[in-house]
């Protein structure tokens, strides 16, 4: 199932690439360990925002920051732009695994809120808890850029290759 597979799976390899780009939160997850995992997992869903959007069609007139939209019409949602919203996070372009509050839609809003977000934080504790334990994310530096996959939906990572530090 695509939802919770392609999702979940992104947030992990982006969120590894995301963490091995700074090793000075690598050093704070070693540091404050279990006290950070979940501020540290949230950051990763704001910073990677894997679903990068979902349309919406509007069934009454509405008016959304100064746009008017007409009943019928679609309207797009992007997660990652409302995930960088300078009015709303402080540095939103600085991944702060401490960060809060952090009041992120990387699960979406309302009544299509992600049906699996407790699921996927759940799994993604446990990965990033074995990373931080092993002390793997120390061990490793990203070694050349990494290949994308183009999809407007899921943003892939195809390929990283990483190296000893
Ligand atoms: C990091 C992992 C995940 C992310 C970032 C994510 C993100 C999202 C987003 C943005 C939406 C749309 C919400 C909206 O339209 O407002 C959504 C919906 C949904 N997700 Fe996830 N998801 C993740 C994991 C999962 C998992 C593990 C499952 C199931 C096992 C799952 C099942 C669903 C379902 C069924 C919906 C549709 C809910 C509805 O329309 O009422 N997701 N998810």
């Amino acid at each position: 199932m695509p939802g919770g597979n392609e999702t979940t799976r992104n947030a992990t390899s982006r969120g590894v690439l995301a963490l091995l780009e700074r090793p000075d939160q690598v050093a704070r997850f070693h540091a404050e360990g279990e006290a950070v995992l979940e501020p540290l997992v949230e950051e990763l869903v704001r910073f990677t925002s894997p679903v990068i959007q979902f349309v919406r069609t509007a069934t009454a007139d509405t008016t959304v920051g100064g746009t008017t939209v007409r009943a019928g019409e679609m309207v797009v949602l992007w997660y990652p732009s409302a995930n960088r919203d300078d009015a709303v996070f402080e540095q939103p372009d600085r991944l702060d695994i401490g960060r809060a509050p952090n009041e992120h839609v990387g699960f979406g809003h309302g009544v299509h809120f992600c049906l699996g977000a407790n699921l996927a934080r759940w799994e993604l504790r446990a990965i990033f808890r074995a990373l931080g334990r092993s002390g793997t994310l120390g061990r490793l530096q990203v070694a050349g850029e990494p290949r994308w996959l183009t999809d407007l939906h899921v943003g892939t990572i195809a390929e990283i290759a990483v190296q000893a530090a």
